[in-house]
């Protein structure tokens, strides 16, 4: 990485506010995104990078307490009105793109003004980074919020270096198709405003690839599609974890004290699992599967709990509410059909965890159920193994998540089918400590090699090395 200045785009920035008894905190924004971009490696010569995001606190509010945010980003709020950000999040982002990107189209929900809204709020923030824009500057532009992006920038300034990367699957063209034409051509042009797209897995670029030659007709040559205006290189980049912050956290004194607690409130087997709301993370199946398990083998009654968490997210989507209800009634009818007068199958809470609760859960349980039906990456997975200082612990794995690919040793099942679950279940609940040793050792070695710092180095490299490519005229 060298000295140039980094100007990073998410929906989200890494905090909001929060007032409590009329004092005003900064509350640190969870998830995969934030934690990634926070790790950058810069070198101390660099220039403080700076990071744009849509605000979801007022301006008001951000010119009394903006001060209260020092750290080593200058953050760039973007204050969309409500009917933007509500058509542009809840709309465009999340009620088309997120459903189409993650094979449920029967829940795409499309409307001609939440495209309104998504363009309205790309524009905007293109004219927050072009006003910011430095010659020399690199900017990163992060996921599905913002695929026009890219273009969009290029169009006002032709010799900026972009790069993009996608933080959820790229779908095979089958499914991208089913948008209009208009609005597919839109979205693939503006991701070739980059000079590099990212993404996690070979797959996901590979569907990118096709779709830009099916759609718009430009083949590429070993991932590089060159247009008639832009020479765009592709790449994979498997996101990684902060390795070491988890690993070292299991022996945190008041994780320590969290497991103490956890183990001796359950005895038995602990089944864990811990996903956002979202119907893309199987948390049905997943309930099926545990309700298969007990009914084939009921000598596992009494004997084992499934401490299934769910953290609140974006439930001002009928999808997600919906969700939330048919989980709670599945609990609730596993629970009753199987639960005795001193014991219940399954401890279900519907809130946020702290970072040591979560490291808690991660090393007091057997077995941790991670089995979503489609999944980018899925970094619980990748966290759960970090944690694992006692090399204990089994991993059951949806095949249908990125994180499948580089952790092969889990006990890898498809999600949707509840016997294949139940019976890989089963074996985890009996797996002899030399193999849970065994696998975990190997699946350790790979994710603390390739971390998240790492990750965003190497992305940041390839970038760099597009725009010395294009200064030098060389082809990349
Ligand atoms: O995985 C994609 C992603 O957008 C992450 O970047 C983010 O942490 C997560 O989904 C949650 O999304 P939201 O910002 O909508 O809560």
């Amino acid at each position: 990485m060298n000295d140039n200045r980094l100007i990073i785009i998410s929906y989200r920035l890494p905090f909001s506010f929060k007032t409590e008894n009329r004092v005003t905190s900064v509350k640190a924004s969870a998830g995969g995104l934030v934690t990634a971009v926070k790790s950058l490696d810069l070198p101390p010569s660099a220039p403080k990078p700076v990071w744009v995001g849509c605000a979801d606190f007022s301006q008001r509010v951000w010119e009394k307490h903006k001060h209260l945010v020092n750290d080593d980003f200058e953050y760039v709020p973007v204050f969309l009105d409500k009917t933007t950000n509500k058509g542009f999040y809840n709309g465009f982002a999340n009620s088309v793109l997120w459903p189409l990107f993650h094979y449920f189209p029967a829940y795409i929900d499309y409307h001609d003004d939440y495209l309104t809204a998504y363009k309205a709020a790309n524009q905007a923030v293109c004219d927050k980074v072009v006003e910011l824009l430095q010659p020399d500057d690199l900017v990163w532009v992060h996921d599905y919020h913002f695929l026009p992006l890219p273009m969009l920038i290029r169009q006002s300034q032709p010799s900026a270096t972009i790069g993009f990367f996608l933080h959820i699957p790229f779908p095979s063209y089958e499914l991208l198709r089913l948008l209009p034409g208009k609005c597919r051509s839109y979205l693939l042009n503006g991701l070739l405003g980059a000079n590099l797209v990212g993404f996690h897995t070979t797959d996901y670029r590979v569907h990118f690839l096709q779709s830009v030659r099916l759609s718009l007709g430009f083949s590429h040559r070993l991932g590089t599609i060159v247009t008639p205006q832009t020479k765009v290189q592709t790449g994979t980049f498997p996101i990684g974890i902060n390795y070491s912050l988890f690993h070292d956290a299991s022996a945190d004194e008041e994780v320590v004290q969290e497991r103490l607690d956890l183990k001796r409130s359950y005895p038995d087997k602990i089944i864990f699992s811990v996903d956002r709301l979202d119907y893309t993370k199987g948390v049905m199946q997943r309930l099926d599967a545990l309700e298969v398990l007990l009914k084939q083998h009921p000598d596992w009654i009494e004997k084992l709990v499934f401490i299934l968490v769910v953290v609140p997210s974006r439930d001002q989507i009928q999808t997600y509410w919906e969700r939330k209800q048919m989980i709670e009634q599945a609990v609730g009818r596993i629970n009753g059909q199987f639960g005795t007068l001193t014991w219940l199958p399954i401890v279900y809470r519907y809130s946020d965890v702290t970072f040591s609760q979560l490291v808690a859960l991660y090393t007091a349980c057997d077995i941790a159920l991670i089995t979503p039906v489609r999944d980018g990456m899925n970094l619980v997975a990748k966290e759960f193994v970090a944690s694992r200082q006692d090399q204990q612990g089994v991993l059951i794995l949806s095949e249908l998540t990125g994180a499948a690919n580089e952790l092969g040793e889990a006990l890898l099942v498809n999600p949707l089918d509840e016997y294949e679950v139940a019976d890989r279940l089963l074996y985890a609940l009996t797996m002899p400590p030399d193999e849970q040793r065994q696998r975990m050792i190997t699946m350790q070695a790979r994710i603390s090699g390739y971390d998240v710092r790492q990750w965003a180095n190497d992305f940041i490299d390839a970038l760099l090395t597009t725009q010395q490519a294009d200064q030098t005229g060389q082809a990349v």
